[in-house]
């Protein structure tokens, strides 16, 4: 037996359900050659798109990010932090010591604001929160500057525009594709009379990337696993082709926009379960590596293959509920909660499946069966992260004689059980050994988005002044 797929069969089952349990196993499976195969194509994908604009290849957008932070930035800033499930709005105090604080209230992004009034959602959040913080423009000013993460693919323009290349993590805004988001909240602010200034946008990756910089000065990876997943790291601008800029010295922050990879190339192991989500999802075909991975889609797969097992009656007496009969109702953490039950009874994986999801009594062997699923989809999910991490780390490898810090936020890193010790196992196969256990740090970046964001934007603020 492949010991990919032991680990999920159960001694006390029917021949029927390890026979199905063992094909499941075996789809999910991400195996050593596999992920060689992966890194492979992704060294092939980043290079072509660091050469050109390709709809085939990874976007690796080059950010207008040249300065890495030298932890003496000091002063207070607002900052956006536009994510996948939450809106923060943050001041950000940066302490000049590589330390910072920050003062932020979260908002739920409603599904209304996901589908049409995105830009206004925003515009009040922000109203509210300099209401009830007292923030004002300085003395002379009539705005307030502001760093804005944006979690969705634009092409940046500048340090402070980029037109939106897709929306994704079922975000469907109408008449927002190909125009330029910072215009677009502006104007938004300006309809809302909120005095804020928009003087840099970045993605996520690259806020999380100069937070970790902040205090960790060889950081050379910035990387989200939550609701979505991706990552920027800094490169040397005569190895960006595409680059146009005059100066060519020096280095710049590119972002991957990994959770494409594989939109064209089709090596990744796709499951039945897989192909279902991403022909239901408004982006089919696309973000298909972050459909394997991230916080938004893994309990979706997780219910396909539950469903497919009760179809053949092999779980739950091949009764459902109405709530698991509905589309992303198994939520990523009651995978991480089931995952971490080591109860001699899993009654953690009984109160999720029978108090939560409200599906029938369940009998030990379904608590089972509903357990190893979801290892094999997490497994799959840590695996394939780890697969891009190290593709990322070997397209430099002259870094990783040094010590490398690699700045990482995000729900998947945070809360799924032994992911960050899974991380660097992982990678330790295909990475020098030595490097992970003894120069690689992968380091929280809490908060980090929001934080990177105003360090940015304090930067602009400087030069221009
Ligand atoms: C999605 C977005 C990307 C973002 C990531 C993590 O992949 O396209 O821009 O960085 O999610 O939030």
């Amino acid at each position: 037996i492949n010991s990919f797929v032991e680990p999920y069969l159960i001694p006390e089952g029917s021949d029927e359900l390890n026979k199905n349990l063992k094909f499941m196993a075996n789809g999910f499976a991400v195996t050593d050659d596999k992920i060689r195969e992966i890194i492979a194509g992704f060294h092939e994908s980043m290079k072509t798109g660091l050469d050109h604009d390709d709809k085939d290849a990874l976007p690796m957008i080059p950010t207008f990010v040249r300065g890495r932070p030298t932890g003496q930035e000091k002063g207070t800033y607002l900052a956006l932090d536009l994510g996948g499930t939450n809106l923060r709005v943050c001041q950000v105090t940066l302490n000049g010591d590589t330390t910072y604080s920050l003062v932020q209230q979260k908002f739920t992004i409603t599904q209304d604001a996901k589908e049409s009034r995105l830009w206004d959602f925003i515009a009040e959040c922000v109203g509210v929160f300099l209401e009830e913080h007292g923030m004002k423009p300085a003395p002379g000013k009539r705005t307030i500057p502001c760093g804005y993460t944006f979690s969705f693919p634009i092409f940046q323009t500048s340090i402070s525009s980029g037109n939106l290349s897709m929306w994704n993590k079922g975000f469907t805004v109408p008449n927002s594709v190909g125009r330029d988001v910072v215009n677009l909240t502006q104007s938004a602010f300006q309809r809302h009379h909120v005095p804020v200034e928009v003087v840099a946008i970045v993605n996520d990756t690259v806020g999380t990337l100069m937070t970790s910089g902040y205090s960790y000065p060889d950081t050379q990876m910035g990387i989200i696993f939550g609701t979505g997943t991706n990552a920027a790291y800094w490169e040397k601008l005569e190895s960006i082709p595409k680059w146009t800029g005059e100066d060519r010295k020096g280095e710049m922050v590119v972002n991957l926009e990994w959770g494409a990879f594989d939109n064209a190339t089709k090596v990744l192991p796709y499951t039945m379960h897989d192909n279902k989500l991403n022909r239901k999802s408004p982006n089919h075909g696309f973000q298909v590596y972050e459909k394997m991975i991230s916080g938004l889609f893994l309990g979706e797969v997780v219910r396909n293959a539950l469903l497919s097992l009760v179809d053949r009656r092999l779980l739950f007496e091949g009764r459902s509920s109405e709530i698991l009969n509905k589309s992303y109702t198994f939520d990523t953490a009651y995978m991480s909660e089931i995952v971490a039950d080591d109860s001699s009874d899993l009654h953690g994986v009984k109160a999720v499946l029978e108090g939560t999801l409200d599906l029938p009594t369940t009998t030990f062997i379904d608590r089972q069966i509903v357990q190893n699923v979801c290892n094999m989809v997490g497994t799959r999910g840590v695996r394939l992260s780890a697969a891009a991490m190290s593709a990322v780390l070997l397209a430099r490898p002259e870094l990783m004689k040094s010590n490398v810090s690699v700045g990482i936020d995000g729900s998947m890193y945070q809360f799924y059980p032994n992911f960050e010790q899974d991380l660097y196992k992982v990678s330790s196969v295909f990475l020098d050994p030595d490097f992970v256990q003894n120069r690689l740090q992968l380091r929280l970046a809490k908060d980090g988005s929001g934080v990177g964001a105003a360090i940015v934007a304090m930067t602009v603020d400087r030069d221009r002044a």
